[in-house]
């Protein structure tokens, strides 16, 4: 739950206001964002992380309050798209402290990041460090970029997010010799300059081994470079990744432990082999929004499926909260509205799609009492859940409100039916 949420009575406020009058007021379904929730991990980011950078993960959710938000805060931003970077622009983020991934970015992308002055590109095929290449030099730029190195860390994630194990897309592998071919050719390109090394394992993950092991190996990396090249690259980009509690049990990471476990890897790696110590960059997107996002639901049908389960349909489901179906994923949800001292009924909280995996809950209790018109709020829901959305059954994406000290806004407005219609070439052909 976000940092200023509270529960009296049943009833749920966050950031000092009630769901019932968000719902009121706003309409459901609705996320609904602590802002001093959110600034206050990118501080304790930014602060763990002093003698390097934090550059916010703009996948995880971004519009330009958020963008904003974290440029107050002194972040830098991470976009892997041209939609992303026109967010950012439109927010007026400073160019020189946005990174621009993406696994195949196209040419019109790397033209705008070359054309805006993104500070940093990453580099993440032969392809496009040809393209980039020959794009620099038609425009007489010469762009500051890192090599995406796949270390081989087998982070314990789910499959789909686990981004370091050698059989996937992403980046140079170092064990084939690829990530050294690749530093290879962009110095002998004039065109670019190579400032760095990045890695990203994956997400949602525990265990600190698992960066702890791409620090080294990247480490061992700036070592290999300097013997082959006589050059230190100057920084170390480790992506981001870090967990965040979803249920319970769940133990996110300290950022301040975090930052002195990975900079004493890289400093013991360093002064081993006499290299200077790299500056270094991370990349986290769920740790800092994710906490601070909670969505509320009405409920519509309560139906028992006998002698099985409660089914809980809410307004809302599959196309703003993606993760349970794909990923398995778990949450908290409990009824946000009233107090409630029936017996906990066995539940599934589900939404109105067309199918049977529309589930954002999977397995929760819920009061016995539970009925049409009661609002239930979902925890930890900031983090790639309306930046996932989509419009299945033509169902409109939700509105996006910030709440801070009492007071509320709508920092993107709820999709409508004519927004989805403004789309179709032939209405009233
Ligand atoms: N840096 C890079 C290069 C990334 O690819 C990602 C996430 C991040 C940073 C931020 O990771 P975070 O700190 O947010 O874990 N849709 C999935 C997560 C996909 C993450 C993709 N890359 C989910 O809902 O769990």
């Amino acid at each position: 739950w976000p940092r200023g949420a509270k529960r009296e009575d049943g009833v749920v406020s966050i950031g000092g206001i009630d769901v019932r009058d968000l719902a009121k007021e706003y309409g459901t379904p609705l996320f609904v964002y602590d802002e001093e929730d959110v600034r206050s991990r990118a501080r304790e980011y930014v602060a763990a992380f002093h003698d390097g950078s934090v550059h916010y993960a703009g996948k995880a959710f971004l519009c330009t309050a958020v963008a904003r938000w974290l440029d107050e805060e002194g972040l830098g931003l991470d976009v892997c798209s041209g939609g992303e970077l026109a967010v950012a622009l439109a927010a007026g983020f400073p160019t020189e402290r946005i990174t621009m991934h993406g696994s195949n970015k196209s040419v019109a992308e790397l033209e705008r990041a070359l054309e805006v002055g993104v500070g940093r590109i990453v580099l993440d095929s032969f392809q496009e460090i040809a393209r980039l290449g020959y794009l620099a030099q038609e425009k007489g730029l010469r762009p500051k970029v890192m090599v995406r190195v796949t270390t081989g860390v087998e982070a314990h994630t789910h499959e789909f997010i686990a981004t370091a194990h050698d059989d996937q897309k992403f980046g140079f592998s170092r064990t084939s010799g690829a990530a050294l071919e690749a530093v290879r050719r962009v110095l002998e390109l004039r065109q670019m300059e190579l400032v760095g090394l990045h890695s990203h394992i994956g997400s949602q993950i525990f265990d600190v081994d698992g960066f702890e092991v791409a620090a080294h190996r990247l480490a061992e990396l700036l070592v290999a470079i300097r013997d082959e090249h006589g050059i230190e690259l100057p920084e170390l980009d480790l992506g981001g990744g870090y967990g965040i509690a979803y249920l319970p049990g769940d133990e996110p990471h300290d950022p301040k432990a975090l930052a002195d476990g990975l900079r004493a890897i890289v400093s013991r790696e360093c002064r081993a082999y006499g290299l200077s110590m790299p500056r270094l960059t991370v990349e986290p997107g769920r740790a800092i929004i994710g906490p601070g996002g909670v969505t509320l639901y009405e409920v519509g049908t309560v139906k028992d499926v006998e002698g099985l389960r409660a089914y809980v349909s809410v307004d809302g489901g599959m196309s703003d909260n993606l993760r349970t179906a794909l990923y398995g994923a778990e949450y908290t949800c409990v009824l946000a509205s009233r107090a409630s001292d029936t017996g906990p009924m066995l539940s599934r909280l589900v939404g109105k799609h067309c199918e049977s995996g529309d589930i954002v809950v999977r397995d929760l209790w819920l009061p016995e009492d539970l009925a049409a018109g009661d609002l239930v709020a979902v925890a930890a829901t900031g983090a790639y859940c309306r930046s996932m959305a989509s419009n299945y059954n033509y169902v409109p994406k939700p509105a996006v409100v910030a709440v801070r000290n009492g007071a509320s806004r709508v920092i993107v407005r709820r999709e409508t039916h004519d927004d989805l219609l403004r789309l179709d070439a032939e209405v009233g052909a």
